[in-house]
């Protein structure tokens, strides 16, 4: 009787208590390659002008790659800057998730970034889908976490991050897309805190629209497509990114308030606390253009102070980088208990929301 109380004491049974337990980010860590891209710089590479990009995107400069940078590089400086912020080091690291789209190699980024930071107890694998990929591996981690504690009582922390070199597949002749693409990374920790943290994510696929934003982009190798390294004879049109811009703008907007209402009612139905838009303290949009961010703050009823429009203006679009690279930009003002939504939508089309206490 007291050997078998001893065991149960040790190893307590799973139950769906466990599952109520508390995962949220403790680190933030991000990235922009230091070359810089202007409007200016655009208008000496295809007929475009500042003031058309502005208008229509609201983007200022973007950062691109540099001749020999990767992406991988890109990643491991966003991912060692978010584990020394959580003050972790590498060797803890149970599990690495990167949303991932240019990576146009196996095996994974996340195993190659595993060896580079030097996580070798760490699983690891990539997630793509499109510019929701971030959002997506979040939502893998945080379940692999909550499942890890309630089926083994185990302790879990991941590192996630969400990185793009769109450069790779730009079409430096198309001036409908090279005026909107950026280059970078943004990671985050996550594990158990005492309080707050992800209180529900929802996830969503539309595979019809796999025509409207699209890439062969495994043609184009590790290749830099940089403008001045880009020739469509060394890789084929096919591998450059092609997009229906009326099309992605108009399902982008439609999707990303859905996701935001979704996650919300996800919250109420499991919990019956009921949140109302006019709780929201933050939204991070995947950061695609500065019209789309506007439109989803106005159907949804949320001021545009309370939403994070400062990545596209900098940044340009990063696809998966978009959201932790957010995170990062506003790391120095992130106060306790403010209730933020985060929501991503891309190609598949794919799209995703989490609803966070900080
Ligand atoms: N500079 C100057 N003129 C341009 C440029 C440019 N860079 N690009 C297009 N134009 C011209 C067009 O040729 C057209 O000229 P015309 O009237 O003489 O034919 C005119 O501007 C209007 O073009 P539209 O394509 O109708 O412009 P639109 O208002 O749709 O804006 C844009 C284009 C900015 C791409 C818009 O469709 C958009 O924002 N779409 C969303 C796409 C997006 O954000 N994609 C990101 C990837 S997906 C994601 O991350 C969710």
């Amino acid at each position: 009787m007291v050997t078998r109380f001893w065991v149960a004491a040790r190893h307590p049974r799973p139950t769906i208590d466990r599952l109520s337990q508390a995962v949220g980010y403790v680190g933030f860590g991000g990235y922009v390659p230091p070359t810089e891209l202007t409007n200016s710089d655009l208008e000496g590479i295809v007929d475009t002008n500042d003031e058309w990009i502005l208008r229509r995107t609201g983007i200022k400069t973007r950062h691109i790659l540099a001749e020999g940078e990767t992406i991988l590089d890109m990643a491991a400086c966003a991912a060692k800057g978010a584990l020394e912020d959580a003050g972790i080091d590498p060797a803890q690291v149970d599990d690495i998730r990167v949303g991932v789209n240019t990576w146009m190699r196996f095996p994974s980024l996340a195993t190659q970034l595993q060896e580079r930071i030097g996580a070798p107890r760490a699983a690891a694998a990539d997630v793509s889908a499109g510019c929701a990929g971030f959002v997506y591996a979040v939502e893998q981690a945080y379940h692999r976490i909550l499942i890890e504690k309630a089926r083994y009582g185990r302790d879990t922390i991941a590192l996630v991050v969400g990185v793009d070199g769109l450069s790779h597949i730009t079409d430096w002749t198309d001036r409908q897309t090279c005026v909107l693409l950026g280059d970078g990374a943004g990671a985050v920790v996550l594990r158990h805190v005492p309080k707050g943290g992800i209180l529900a994510t929802h996830t969503h696929a539309d595979g019809r629209y796999g025509d409207v934003l699209w890439s062969d982009s495994v043609l184009a190798g590790q290749a830099n497509g940089s403008p001045k390294t880009f020739t469509h004879e060394a890789k084929g049109p096919r591998a450059y990114l092609h997009m229906d811009g009326k099309k992605v703008f108009a399902v982008a907007v439609e999707t990303m308030v859905s996701d935001v209402l979704r996650v919300i009612e996800k919250h109420r139905e499991a919990t019956g606390e009921r949140i109302g838009i006019e709780d929201i303290d933050y939204l991070y949009p995947h950061q695609a253009n500065l019209r789309i961010l506007e439109m989803v703050g106005k159907r949804l009823g949320v001021p545009l102070e309370k939403v994070y429009t400062e990545g596209v203006v900098r940044y340009g679009n990063t696809s998966t980088a978009s959201i932790p690279l957010g995170y990062w930009d506003n790391r120095k003002t992130k106060g306790e208990g403010r209730l933020e939504v985060d929501v991503a939508f891309g190609a598949g089309f794919a799209s995703g929301a989490i609803l966070r206490r900080t």
